[in-house]
C-alpha cells in the first residue's frame, strides 16, 4: 500500500502577515517543478486567511496550530473548527508538544479537540511523541500507545480515516537532534501496530504517519525514503521557502 507523502510547514508563533504572504508566493513559484509531494502550511491563526487567499487555486493547502472544541460561545481567546474553516483552513494540528507540556493539555482536551476537527471536516495533524526522560526509561512506546489510545477509544473507525498522526519525539523538537530514520520508522510500526489493533490492519495502513523534529534540508531525504515515514512536520526549518522547498523536493 502505498501512501501519498506530505510535507507541512509549523511556524508557530512566528511570521508577520507580509511574512506569510510573500513566502505562499515563493513556494508556489518555487515548489511547482521539483515538489512530488502534498504540502501544507500552519501559519498563526491571523496570518492564515492571508496565506491561503494567496494559495487559492494551487494544490498547497493551509491549518491552523490549534483549535478549540466547542462551536461558539464564551470562550475568550479560543478559535473553533467553524472559523479555521471559513478563513480558509482545512488541516488543524491537534495535541502539539508544545500545547501539551507548555500550556498543559491533557489527552481528555486533546479527544475533544480531534472530535471537533473531524465533525467541521477539518483534516486534523494529531501529534504524539515521548520526553527524553521516558526513552532513557525505555517507556517510549508505553507513554505514546497511552497518547494514542486515549485519542482512539473516543473515535470511530470513519473518524480515523479522516486523520493523520504526527510522531514528534519531545527532545527532538526544536533541538537540531533529530530522530535516527530507524528510531523514527521503529515508532511509526509501533503506532500502526496501536491503530491495527483497534481499527483492522487495512485502515492502519492507510493512516499516515508523518515524522517531526529538527528536520531539515540535511536529514529529509534519509528519512522521507522511508517507507514508513509517511511525511515530515517541520518547525525552525520551515521558516525560510528555500529550506522549505528542499525539504519538500527530497520527498519520493
Ligand atoms: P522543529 O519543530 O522542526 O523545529 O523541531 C517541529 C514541530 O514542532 O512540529
Amino acid at each position: 500500500m502505498s501512501r501519498a507523502k506530505l510535507v507541512a510547514a509549523n511556524w508557530k508563533m512566528q511570521k508577520s502577515i507580509a511574512g506569510a504572504r510573500s513566502f505562499s508566493e515563493r513556494l508556489v513559484a518555487g515548489a511547482a517543478d521539483d515538489v512530488a509531494c502534498e504540502i501544507v502550511l500552519f501559519p498563526p491563526f491571523f496570518a492564515l486567511p492571508f496565506a491561503a487567499e494567496k494559495l487559492k487555486g494551487t494544490s498547497i493547502a493551509v491549518g491552523a496550530q490549534d483549535l478549540f472544541w466547542e462551536k461558539e460561545g464564551a470562550y475568550t481567546g479560543e478559535i473553533s473548527a467553524g472559523m479555521i474553516v471559513e478563513a480558509g483552513g482545512t488541516f488543524v494540528i491537534v495535541g502539539h508538544s508544545e500545547r501539551r507540556h507548555v500550556i498543559g493539555e491533557t489527552n481528555e482536551v486533546i479527544a475533544k479537540k480531534l472530535k471537533a476537527a473531524i465533525e467541521a471536516g477539518l483534516t486534523p495533524v494529531f501529534c504524539v511523541g515521548e520526553k527524553i526522560s521516558h526513552r532513557e526509561a525505555g517507556e517510549a512506546e508505553q507513554f505514546v500507545g497511552e497518547q494514542l489510545e486515549s485519542a482512539l477509544s473516543q473515535l470511530s473507525a470513519s473518524d480515523l480515516e479522516r486523520i493523520i498522526i504526527a510522531y514528534e519525539p519531545v527532545w527532538a523538537i526544536g533541538t537540531g537532534k533529530t530522530a535516527t530514520p530507524e528510531d523514527a520508522v521503529e515508532m511509526h510500526r509501533f503506532i500502526r501496530g496501536c491503530l491495527s489493533s483497534r481499527f483492522g490492519s487495512d485502515l492502519s495502513e492507510r493512516t499516515r504517519i508523518l515524522y517531526g523534529g529538527s528536520v531539515k534540508p540535511e536529514n529529509a531525504a534519509d528519512l522521507l525514503r522511508e517507507k514508513e515515514i509517511d511525511g515530515a512536520l517541520v518547525g525552525g526549518a520551515s521558516l525560510d521557502v528555500d529550506s522549505f522547498i528542499e525539504i519538500a523536493s527530497a520527498a519520493p
